[in-house]
């Protein structure tokens, strides 16, 4: 029998891909338009210019609203080749970061590799979110790091302008690196950058997968303040730049973002209230955060016994709908939940909604 990602792969044409936050919206031509462009000059034949294509770091700096004058940018393939490079650069055996649990986990992993520990603070239940409170309790003397993933994969919970200031505040009382891990924040109704309460120890993972939907195409970003910046860069594995087409499509997105950006916002929450209705029309079965402001959510399926990996199976192999039981985000709380990604046409967001009451209650039985 394949893996689920292997059969995933395989039929990848019938399958409506809701596994990975990845996003299936159309967005605009123009991104086409480069990426042909750029490999009708064949300009991958050269390695591209070091810091990126001419443009290309001014445009991300805009897309934040930060300045040049205080921050580096690294061009990264992905946001987490980002995280990987300040993990191995900024941290050493016996430190330890505080993050949340459920959490995007390779980049728990990534600290591992550094011999530091997580602190994975507890965050299924309410308010569905780290808190100031939480944090406080848990930073110590060996803590070096905050990781905030803000909004949070998985559940959907943005952070509010007052939780990020004091979330900043305790950084700068026991001078911790933030790591602002930004991968979401076009799907929120508003965001606070944390460079705005603490530029000087801020680090942002960018990412374009999401937003854009480029996950497939591998480039991303890594902010830090200057002096930082220079710690990491013995750790950079592209000095020989990342791929050209990326690039120029990651260009062409940021120069068009306003044109498309709000219809990929606003197709995806459409699919999250088709998707609440759904669920609620399924008895054991509930959303903690709604709306999400994120492109996921978990729907919490713990009171119907239901093992959230045969759910996964099911949904895939019996209708092409592929979602993620949640223990790949969680072992604590992972059992109880399946996480569903939505920025996806309409039409196979529907067919979730009509395959996934039919799963749950044959598995019932
Ligand atoms: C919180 C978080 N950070 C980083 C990433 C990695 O993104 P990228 O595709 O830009 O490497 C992901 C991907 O799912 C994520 O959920």
């Amino acid at each position: 029998m394949p893996s689920n990602f292997e059969y995933a792969h395989e039929h990848r044409n019938e399958i409506v891909w809701m596994s990975q936050n990845t996003n299936t919206i159309p967005t605009s031509p123009e991104i086409e338009k480069a990426i042909l462009e750029s490999v009708k000059s064949k300009e991958y034949n050269l390695y591209p210019y070091a810091p990126g294509i001419f443009g290309l770091q001014e445009a991300i700096f805009k897309d934040l609203g930060i300045s040049q004058d205080e921050f580096d940018c690294l061009i990264t393939p992905g946001g987490i080749e980002g995280l990987y490079i300040l993990n191995r650069a900024l941290l050493k055996e016996g430190d330890n970061v505080i993050a949340s649990d459920p959490s995007f986990m390779p980049i728990h992993h990534q600290v591992r590799l550094s011999n530091a520990k997580v602190k994975e603070l507890p965050v299924y239940q309410e308010p569905w979110r780290l808190t100031e409170e939480q944090v406080k309790e848990a930073v110590d003397d060996k803590t070096r790091m905050f990781l905030l993933i803000d909004p949070l994969n998985p559940l959907g919970t943005p952070y509010t302008k007052d939780e990020v200031k004091a979330f900043c505040e305790i950084c700068k009382d026991h001078d911790l690196y933030m790591i602002d891990d930004i991968t979401y924040r076009d799907f929120a109704d508003s965001h606070t950058l944390t460079t705005e309460f603490y530029p000087e120890k801020t680090l942002i993972a960018y990412s374009f997968s999401k937003n854009c939907g480029f996950a497939g195409m591998r480039i991303g970003a890594l902010l830090a303040p200057k002096d930082i910046m220079k710690e990491l860069k013995p750790f950079n594995t592209n000095v020989l730049s990342v791929n050209i087409i990326a690039q120029r499509a990651a260009l062409a997105a940021l120069q068009t973002k306003e044109q498309w950006i709000d219809r990929v916002v606003g197709i995806s929450r459409k699919n999250q209230k088709a998707i609440k209705k759904c669920v609620e029309g399924i008895e054991g079965a509930f959303l903690p955060v709604y709306p999400s402001h994120t492109n996921m959510f978990v729907i919490d399926i713990s009171e119907t016994k239901i093992d959230p990996d045969e759910v996964e199976r099911k949904l895939l192999f019996d209708h092409h709908v592929f979602v993620r039981g949640g223990n790949y985000l969680s072992k604590r709380f992972g059992s109880r939940f399946v996480r569903t990604s939505f920025s996806i046409p309409e039409e196979q967001c529907a067919r979730f909604c009509g395959a996934f009451p039919k799963v749950i209650e044959e598995l019932r039985k």
